[in-house]
């Protein structure tokens, strides 16, 4: 799939209807998007664009700034691992090699089998918790390598169709 769903520009057009300036519902038309196909694509991007009434030049130069969309197929799951400071100094690094000796793969890189991918991020905000991992909407803080060894294995075990709602896992100081 490219081009938006019609499903997908009814809500893109439901998005511009909320504000003043259809313009302004480009970040949440961006993820409608991101949401159908997993990424941006360069069709959407002329869909949206289409439906915003402004340039894809435009669409498509926010989609680049911002590290939240891709332009490419990633992971199913995607974790974000702070890199910076207060997470380096508390086991960041032992994260990441724990990463990729799990899932045998580098930052960036997506599992053969299309399910995980993960990136080293810039500071989460979340500093008096480090090491801190964002997993969609969800902080995982004061990660521990047993935690995310089991959340890695509960998402292996999910079938391919559930939804990518972030595990609560015990010990895991995140949010509901
Ligand atoms: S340094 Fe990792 S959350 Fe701020």
């Amino acid at each position: 799939m490219a081009s938006l769903t019609e499903s997908s520009r009814e809500r893109v057009e439901r998005l511009a209807s909320r504000y003043p300036e259809r313009r302004s519902a480009l970040l949440p038309a961006l993820y409608v998007a991101q949401e159908q196909d997993g990424y941006v694509t360069d069709e959407a991007i002329e869909d949206i664009a289409g439906i915003l009434g402004i340039s894809p030049a435009e669409v498509k130069g926010v989609a680049s700034f911002y590290t939240m969309y891709y332009n490419r197929p990633v992971g199913r799951y995607i974790f974000q691992v702070c890199g910076t400071l207060s997470c380096a100094l508390c086991g960041a690094e032992d994260v990441i090699r724990f990463l990729e000796q799990k899932l045998g793969v580098r930052a960036g890189q997506t599992t053969a089998d299309g399910k995980f991918m993960f990136e080293v991020v810039e500071c989460l905000g979340a500093c008096g918790s480090a090491p801190v991992m964002l997993f969609g909407d969800r902080y995982y803080e004061n990660l521990t390598l047993d935690q995310l060894d089991r959340l890695i294995d509960e998402l292996r075990s999910r079938p391919a169709e559930e939804p990518q709602r972030a595990p609560q896992l015990t010990g895991m100081e995140a949010p509901d």
